[in-house]
């Protein structure tokens, strides 16, 4: 692209800005910026992540206006100081920001977001973003990396644990909570943390599920999946947005004009701050997009990244691109714009620095994180109604690593979370048992651990207990960034220890705690019941004791689709139908080993073509029956309402939590659409015995897709409708859409 070209972009993105904040903060943005040197803007537009100490070089470099951020910077009294300095001794006082990556808690630690969305408690969610915040502010903190809204359809890919999950809607309702949490009611108040999607874009599309590895996503795709998580989150008043690290279609998206300018600024008329990830500006070089640092610092600002994250081409080249008039001035300062916007906005200007803080875990912080992670375990499967336990049970053999380790039950992106303020398995198991009932035996020292030393021990336990309960999965460092998997299955020797195990013939209670989807086929064979609890955080032991024991009914959906086997990936419920879908008749294959070819429909020979536990499933200990789906609208109009309901009834003896979930499929398009999307869901709480029913009004723009021109548009037609306890299953029903 030359340059002209993408000044004409440019010139158009501004002209469509909306109005971005107050008239009089517009004014005080643009008397300070007639201030600036070219060298303090810049120095504005440059993140650092190296003060670890607040040295006397750093001192010196805060007081000339080298940084406009530090990422990870020192203690609260670090920052305090620092802060102090850059607003009383540098130049022109302005603030510096802090930021750090409060991904799901800070102190107190809430479950992973990929456990968060399994919730489907949006209130809940932005609790626990709220609770985060108050702690990260006061020690000084306002600016938040996430809510992370990138679609993950690849358990491979590490980073899943991290996303709300698969489907579009989901995730942009539960970045739009998580925005609010994080932000309040007012980005001025103290305990504000602004807000940062990200990674933009097609982050989770990695080929192959290796992080950072290139994303091809067809634009269809790109705006009907990959994008409105982003639009929900800024629509929900996000002050900031990430770009990733990947290329999309062959462009990084750290140097895309058509993502960031035509897109973002353009159509979005986004007015935050845009900063790279980590390096990812210099990183355009071994992309192959850019042949020097200083190319790259012309390509990103080019393209509209505000502020540079660690690496350093901004502030070694973009005064020398100005001088020689390959960037006008013009670009920068209008990112040094939005740089000082936000810092107006978190009212960084107006208050006198204030002493260091410190906040801790709190017994409210706790009660949030408990629930929380209660509500984020799914049941998966419970044969003979095992569980729950009673709690008159003689004992319990408690196996696995992952029943007592703090560090691994906080997950990933933790570096906040004392280990000593979280509450294992273990330790909840024995408090609500009695030291006595509970043996507890690692099995094996860590997740993947390939001897079988300990499990004589194991079995020891298991052989003289009533009822075991198995704790499998991923320690904490095998999900989070850079930790793709190609194998799916639990690792070490944690199979062969659940055989082992099984064949006892005791009752056994499975309980999953992991980063991602795993394919543990054999071992839920082998196991009367088996919960999945991601990595549920401070909290996640009183969580799944209760669970366990029936204080608390398991009310957790899947978010992500669970594959039988890694070669099924990937695999979602939002796919098309292709040409020759294969019917359920076709179902019944065994596992890995080729069976005799038949028919030529869409399947594997060598695996069901269905996924082992489809987006929207979980069990309770009650039982809900779905019927009298009603269509109440079975014509609308486009800019009308559709309106369905059905009841839902508690035939158990339980009080249960359902997450009723409501899914629709235009018939035809001219752009095949998914077998089913998300369009709608409620969680709603139903004592035994007793009916509820159930009524979701979706409005006819929602059910809007692009067409071939990249139209967003709500095409005429009949339409399927399904209310539905997973995307699986449920009542279905029909509407049509007129003009
Ligand atoms: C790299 C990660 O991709 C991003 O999510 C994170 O916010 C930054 N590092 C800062 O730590």
């Amino acid at each position: 692209m030359t340059y002209g070209s993408v000044l004409s972009v440019f010139v158009f993105a501004i002209a469509g800005l909306a109005a971005p904040s107050d008239s009089g903060t517009e004014q005080r943005i643009r008397a300070l910026l007639g201030r600036m040197t070219l060298e303090e803007k810049i120095g504005q537009m440059s993140q650092s992540t190296s003060m670890a100490r607040l040295t006397d070089e750093f001192r010196e470099q805060i007081r000339k206006g080298r940084w406009g951020s530090f990422l990870n910077a020192g203690s609260p009294a670090d920052r305090a100081e620092a802060q102090r300095i850059a607003r009383t001794e540098s130049r022109l006082g302005i603030p510096l920001l802090f930021a750090r990556d409060v991904i799901h808690g800070y102190h107190t630690i809430f479950p992973i977001p990929l456990g968060q969305a399994a919730s489907w408690d949006l209130s809940l969610i932005e609790q626990a973003a709220r609770t985060a915040a108050r702690e990260a502010s006061a020690e000084g903190i306002r600016w938040t990396f996430a809510p992370m809204v990138d679609i993950a359809r690849d358990p491979r890919w590490g980073r899943i644990a991290e996303s709300p999950g698969e489907d579009p809607y989901l995730a942009g309702l539960v970045g739009a909570a998580m925005v609010q949490g994080f932000q309040g009611p007012d980005l001025k108040n103290l305990d504000a943390l602004a807000a940062c999607v990200k990674h933009y874009a097609g982050y989770g599309a990695a080929e192959a599920g290796r992080d950072y590895n290139s994303a091809w996503i067809p634009e269809v795709l790109l705006r009907d999946v990959y994008l409105p998580p982003f639009r929900a989150g800024l629509d929900a008043g996000a002050a900031t947005l990430m770009t990733a690290f990947n290329t999309v279609n062959g462009v990084p998206a750290t140097g895309n004009p058509f993502l960031l300018r035509q897109i973002l600024r353009g159509e979005w008329k986004f007015p935050g701050l845009v900063v790279s990830d980590y390096e990812a500006i210099s990183e355009l070089i071994p992309h192959g997009f850019a042949a020097t640092p200083r190319d790259a610092a012309r390509e990103a600002l080019k393209a509209g990244i505000d502020m540079e994250m660690v690496s350093t081409a901004y502030w070694d080249h973009l005064k020398t691109l100005v001088a020689s008039g390959q960037i006008p001035e013009s670009l920068i300062d209008q990112a040094v714009s939005n740089i000082l916007r936000l810092k107006f906005q978190l009212g960084l200007f107006d208050v006198t620095p204030v002493a260091p803080a410190q906040s801790h875990v709190t017994p409210e912080s706790r009660a949030i994180a408990q629930r929380l992670a209660t509500e984020s375990v799914v049941l998966l499967k419970n044969q003979d109604r095992l569980l729950p336990l009673s709690k008159s049970v003689r004992s319990v053999a408690v196996i696995g690593s992952l029943a007592d380790s703090p560090v691994d039950q906080m997950g990933t992106w933790v570096m906040d979370g004392q280990p000593a303020d979280v509450v294992t398995p273990l330790a909840a198991l024995r408090r609500m048992l009695g030291d006595d009932r509970v043996l507890y035996a690692r099995g094996m020292v860590n997740s993947r651990d390939s001897s079988k030393a300990g499990f004589p021990d194991a079995l020891a336990a298991a052989r003289r207990a009533e009822v075991v309960l198995l704790f499998l999965g991923e320690e904490q460092i095998l999900s989070g960034e850079a930790r793709s998997r190609a194998f799916l299955n639990l690792p070490g020797a944690q199979s062969e220890l659940v055989t082992e195990i099984a064949k006892l013939g005791k009752p056994v209670a499975a309980i999953i705690l992991s980063g991602r989807p795993l394919t543990f086929h054999e071992v839920a064979d082998q196991v009367q019941a088996v919960m999945w609890a991601g990595h549920p955080g401070t909290m996640g032991g009183p969580a799944i004791a209760d669970l366990l024991f029936g204080e608390a009914v398991p009310s957790g959906k899947l978010t992500v689709t669970f594959p039988r086997t890694v070669g099924q990936v990937p695999i979602y419920y939002a796919h098309l139908n292709t040409g020759r879908p294969a019917p359920p008749t076709e179902l019944g294959i065994p596992l890995g080993n080729p069976a005799n070819p038949q028919g030529y429909t869409s399947k594997y020979i060598d695996v069901d073509f269905t996924p082992e536990y489809p987006f929207g499933y979980g069990l309770s200990y009650t039982t809900f029956e779905y019927s009298n789906l009603r269509v109440e609208t079975p014509v609308i109009r486009r800019n009308g309402m559709l309106k369905v309901s059905a009841v839902i009834s508690n035939h158990g003896t339980l009080e249960g939590t359902e997450v009723v979930q409501l899914y629709v499929h235009p018939v035809a398009a001219s752009v095949a659409q998914p077998v089913r999307l998300l369009k709608g869901f409620q969680r709603i709480s139903i004592k035994s015995g007793k009916s509820e029913t159930v009524t979701f009004n979706v409005p006819a723009r929602d059910l809007a897709f692009h067409n071939q021109k990249m139209q967003l548009v709500n095409e005429p037609g009949r339409y399927q409708v399904w209310i539905a306890p997973d995307s699986a299953g449920g009542l279905e029903g029909q509407f049509s859409l007129e003009q």
